[in-house]
């Protein structure tokens, strides 16, 4: 049976989940967490993977289509690969997308690929080995190389994240603008959000959305505008004869709430309706009361049907304070 559209109270549908598989990394990026780490939840405290399985199972007869597994880094979970083969199974999931830091990933992408893999979100703020030792605070930067180079020869589809930092990796932007010259993948920049577990960095964001693309286009003046795909969260662009492609995410400035069709289940199978809110549903303690599907599905469509129009209004409604105690490590990236 096909499943019914599922909109939200402001007749955006929804359609793309995101779940966080753990609240543990490998990696300490400066935007993302201090560099002692953040407390991580024990983990009891985490859905098991038959909670993961049970709670797509019932988004998906909700309308959820597309999941993306993230963290923390999805691949320190344990047998994270036995999650992925049965996802891929659920009936009305037709797109399963990763996003990972890439240092434990290149022994899985061959199964990976086999598995139907729709696309890999790979996280890499610069090309420069001493840069993304500073910047993730390990050494680590061959081993993300590696896994790009092997998924780009498996042919999944590639988007590399790279958050712009002021006084960081802004001399990466052109060598990371370059590498769609030969190779068809997507490289976004991404706006540096306040979500590090210790507080904000800037008083204001000195490279918005803007500034990026007017510093890329200073250096390409054919920049192309790219039409967006529907629910694009990026503005997308191409340099005339490169392979592949250049978005820019106003993640901070939060322009693409208007379209927006995502929601996201924290490690802790908290539901959050918008990235800047602190948490609408508790799901795990739904399951382990022992609720129905039927009876979680009506909480599920109480917290769709009370949705923040946007990533302003969401941040207003926290209870717990600003949004910058959090690390996008627990909220799911
Ligand atoms: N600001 C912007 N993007 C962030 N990410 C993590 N923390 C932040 C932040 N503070 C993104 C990174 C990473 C993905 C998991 O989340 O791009 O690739
Ligand atoms: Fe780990 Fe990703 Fe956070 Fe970096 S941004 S510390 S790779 S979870």
């Amino acid at each position: 049976m096909p499943a019914s559209q599922l909109y939200d109270n402001h007749g955006r549908p929804i359609t793309y989940l995101r779940l966080a598989v753990t609240d543990r990394c490998n990696l300490r990026c400066f935007y993302c967490m201090p560099e002692e780490g953040i407390k991580y939840l024990p983990k009891k405290q985490l859905l098991t993977f038959e909670e993961i399985e049970r709670l797509i199972n019932i988004l998906a007869q909700m309308g959820i289509s597309k999941v993306r597994l993230t963290g923390g880094e999805p691949f320190v979970r344990t047998d994270l690969m036995n999650l992925v083969r049965r996802i891929v199974t659920i009936e009305g999931i037709h797109d399963l997308h990763l996003t990972t830091n890439g240092i434990l990933t290149a022994p899985h992408i061959s199964e990976l690929k086999s598995l139907g893999i729709a696309s890999v979100n790979l996280s890499l703020d610069t090309l420069d080995r001493e840069r993304f030792k500073s910047i993730t605070r390990r050494d680590e930067f061959e081993k993300t190389w590696g896994t790009l180079q092997q998924l780009i020869e498996h042919n999944i589809p590639v988007k590399i994240n790279a958050v712009v930092m002021d006084g960081r990796n802004i001399e990466d932007i052109l060598p990371l603008v370059e590498l769609t010259r030969s190779h068809n993948i997507s490289v976004r920049f991404i706006e540096e959000m306040p979500f590090n577990g210790e507080g904000n960095h800037y008083s204001t964001l000195n490279w918005t959305y803007t500034k990026i693309v007017n510093y890329i286009r200073e250096h390409y003046p054919n920049l192309e505008r790219l039409a967006d795909p529907p629910h694009s969260t990026s503005y997308n662009y191409k340099v005339p004869g490169y392979n592949g492609d250049v978005g820019v995410i106003a993640a901070f400035s939060r322009t693409f709430c208007g379209t927006c069709n995502r929601i996201r289940v924290t490690a802790q199978g908290v539901l959050k309706t918008c990235l800047y809110d602190d948490g609408v549903l508790n799901i795990r303690d739904l399951m382990r009361e022992g609720k129905s599907d039927a009876e979680i599905k009506v909480n599920l469509l109480q917290a769709f049907n009370s949705r923040a129009l946007n990533g302003f209004e969401a941040e207003e409604k926290r209870k717990s304070g600003s949004p910058a105690i959090e690390s996008m490590s627990t909220i799911g990236g």
